[in-house]
């Protein structure tokens, strides 16, 4: 590994395996582990360093020396390039959805305040955006501008994901994950061992699409031993209920685990809903990755 990436991961803590304690699951005669990405780092945190470690070595060893990428205005995937690109000495430039809000919410402030240049652009053009998936593939970029797709979903990201799969050192039956672009899941269905079955949970409501997207991304496609839960999006992306609200409140007081409730309270709250439903034959062992993004706790309130 490039030698100032290695550097910075040895800042990084442990992703432990926590094990849930809750009577709820003894009762299921079910176990429930959250494999805590979220430790990692306080702000390159969960599956951001995961997906952008290996594009970051392709940059570095490419010679760039600007990084540029795309997101929400509470994104953590640019809310972990523009800290990591300080942190490195890159610069870096994010296009961002949506007109310039006349108050700059607290991820897109501690992007400026780290240097990124941002760029303002219309759902429209954002959309235009996504069609530019490799890293020279924006078109306009100068020598030394290096392009990292919409959460930093290109190959190269399995490869970090594949990482923290290969941490588990128990035996599992079923790997939980969050889903935005797909990106987190296809690293993780290509690195299990085949006895595991893997799901994700679509953050966006109407993403029948990503079944397509993580197939596109998985260097083996027409794997079986994965699917995506479609139903519990709450009303979309980023959208919350006081019930989802109230049980990651309630989460975090039996477990001392914080979530977030666009993509781990999201996942949690389906599993939880799913066990009580009986979804899973008692015996199981059940591991739910914690995909980080705690900052973006900012944008609600309790
Ligand atoms: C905290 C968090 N969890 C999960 C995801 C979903 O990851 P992916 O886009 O790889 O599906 C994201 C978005 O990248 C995220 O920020």
């Amino acid at each position: 590994m490039h030698p100032e990436l290695d550097k910075l991961e040895k800042t990084f803590k442990p992703s432990i395996l926590t094990k849930i304690d809750d009577p709820l699951l003894d009762e299921y005669q079910l176990e429930l582990w959250m494999k805590r990405d979220d430790l990692l780092h306080p702000v390159i945190s969960g599956n951001k360093w995961r997906k952008l470690k290996y594009s970051l070595e392709q940059a570095l060893s490419l010679g760039a020396d600007t990084l540029i990428s795309m997101g929400g205005a509470y994104s953590n995937h640019l809310h972990a390039l523009a800290y990591t690109g300080k942190l490195l000495g890159l610069k870096t430039q994010g296009f961002i959805r949506g007109e310039q809000p006349d108050t700059l919410t607290p991820t897109l402030l501690d992007l400026q305040n780290w240097g990124m240049e941002l760029t303002f652009v219309s759902r429209s053009a954002y959309r235009g955006l996504r069609h530019y998936k490799g890293c020279h593939d924006l078109p306009g970029l100068k020598p030394g501008q290096y392009w990292l797709p919409e959460g930093g979903a290109q190959a190269l990201a399995l490869k970090g994901v594949a990482e923290l799969v290969n941490e588990i050192a128990i035996p599992y039956d079923l790997l939980c994950v969050p889903c935005g672009t797909g990106a987190t899941l296809a690293g993780i269905i290509d690195a299990v061992p085949k006895s595991v079955f893997v799901s994700g949970f679509a953050a966006l409501k109407n993403a029948g699409f990503l079944k397509t997207d993580v197939e596109a991304l998985l260097p083996r496609p027409g794997a079986p031993h994965w699917d995506i839960n479609l139903d519990y999006h709450f009303g979309g992306f980023a959208t919350t209920t006081p019930e989802l609200m109230a049980f990651i409140t309630d989460f975090e007081y039996k477990t001392n685990i914080p979530l977030e409730p666009v993509y781990t309270g999201k996942m949690m709250y389906a599993l939880y809903d799913l066990i009580t439903k009986h979804t899973f034959k008692p015996g199981l062992r059940l591991i739910a990755v914690h995909t980080g993004g705690l900052q973006g706790n900012r944008g609600f309130t309790a």
